[in-house]
């Protein structure tokens, strides 16, 4: 068997088809949330882009399609396929899935539950098979092993085996083939082993452990954390009053009873407008008019909730989390005060947080400037925004 390859080129499988019994809890401990993922986007986010890499496959469970779909949601992935009862039958799933490429000679396993690894883990597991057909990441074992029978197991020489495993093709596709009816192994580093391979063993982190109890859970968390900045984004906006008569004026979203409305192009809510500037600002995203021209006739007329939510899209496409807006508002009239909460709910709900983190606040300017002789409203706005920190 030829072991080397040129340009290295490698196919991933991701057994993700676990229901996770040993943890127990609502959702597969794949699809749980860690640091605001879910355990498999870390897993396929560390592995996507690895040089080399040809195919990703996932393998799932039927039953937890949504549950994948919304985890992966946005990333370069190849169809899921479904796997089966055990890890090995999950596996197989996701070998007759791949792509027959000659050029392809090399097969890595990854579990989903083990979104820790490293990529120079993972490219020292792809380095070993440039010489060897087999290989597998493990850590030396650390404490002392103890049998519940009552006597201490020797650990000099035992390993805690881990993945990425990696192998050629031919070698993972014989294992299977020959072990198709032994539901016994619990990887395929174990399988091609007991086929009468050697595989070599890569020494990897102990970090890259596998998620299987509320305790790996704790752990990861706090490996996984990222760290976050918080962002602080200002806005502040001013439109004049419609000289025309009318019943309503549109503020912070809601029509409150008022004798004139606001002049603009948009529906021309002040308050909006400076909300969203600032979560604009808290990306750095530039300013409302430059992402919805007052030019562009499409924005006549239109509800200002449209540009509010677009800036809250960016912010969370920029991995960010609003932690708190504050408005202020500065007219003579009308009076705020007896709209705030309603205000604060419609403003909460566009931007899918809670109330608390909504505050509306209102003043007059004592009769001076423009706001105090009632030419126009006022508001300015401030957030505060949590985003990862690039490396
Ligand atoms: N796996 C799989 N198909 C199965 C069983 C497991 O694809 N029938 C996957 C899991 O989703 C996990 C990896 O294999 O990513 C390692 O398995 P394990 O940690 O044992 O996960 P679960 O089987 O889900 O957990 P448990 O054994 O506690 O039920
Ligand atoms: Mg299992």
């Amino acid at each position: 068997m030829s072991t080397m390859t040129q340009n290295q080129s490698f196919h991933l499988i991701i057994p993700a088809a676990g229901s996770g019994q040993r943890v127990g809890g609502d959702i597969p401990k794949q699809y749980r949330k860690i640091a605001g993922k879910p355990v498999l986007r870390h897993t396929v986010e560390r592995l996507l882009n690895i040089p080399g890499l040809n195919t990703l496959q996932v393998v799932i469970s039927r039953e937890h399609e949504k549950l994948y779909h919304d985890a992966v949601a946005g990333l370069p992935l190849a169809l899921p396929v479904y796997g089966g009862k055990t890890r090995k039958e999950s596996v197989l799933s996701g070998l007759k899935a791949l792509p027959e490429i000659p050029d392809v000679a090399h097969i890595l396993v990854h579990d989903a539950a083990r979104p820790m690894v490293s990529r120079a883990e993972v490219e020292a597991v792809l380095a070993t098979l440039r010489v060897y057909d087999a290989a597998t990441l493990a850590a030396p074992m650390a404490n002392t092993l103890r049998h519940e029978d009552g006597h201490t197991v020797d650990r000099t020489g035992l390993w805690s085996i881990q993945t990425p495993q990696g192998f050629h093709r031919d070698l993972l596709n014989k294992a299977h083939e020959q072990f198709e009816k032994d539901d016994s192994f619990t990887d395929d580093a174990g399988m091609v082993e007991a086929t009468g391979h050697t595989v070599h063993m890569v020494r990897g982190s102990r970090m890259n452990f596998k998620i299987t109890t509320e305790d790996d859970f704790i752990m990861a968390q706090k490996l996984l954390a990222e760290s976050f900045e918080t962002r602080t984004g200002i806005g502040f906006d001013v439109h004049a009053f419609d000289p025309a008569p009318a019943s309503v004026i549109r503020l912070g979203g809601i029509d409150i009873p008022h004798a004139q409305k606001l002049a603009g192009h948009s529906d021309a809510d002040v308050v909006l407008h400076a909300l969203t500037d600032a979560l604009l600002g808290s990306i750095a995203a530039g300013d409302i008019g430059q992402i919805f021209p007052p030019s562009d006739m499409q924005w006549k007329g239109a509800d200002s909730e449209i540009f509010l939510k677009e800036a809250a899209r960016l912010v969370a496409a920029a991995g960010g989390q609003i932690g708190h807006c504050d408005i202020t508002i500065m007219c003579e009239a009308p009076k705020i005060g007896p709209h705030r909460d309603a205000m604060q709910g419609h403003i909460a709900g566009i931007l899918d947080i809670a109330p608390a983190r909504v505050s509306i606040k209102a003043t007059t300017t004592e009769g001076l400037g423009f706001t105090g002789r009632r030419e126009g409203i006022a508001a300015q706005a401030v957030c505060t925004v949590r985003l990862p920190v690039e490396e």
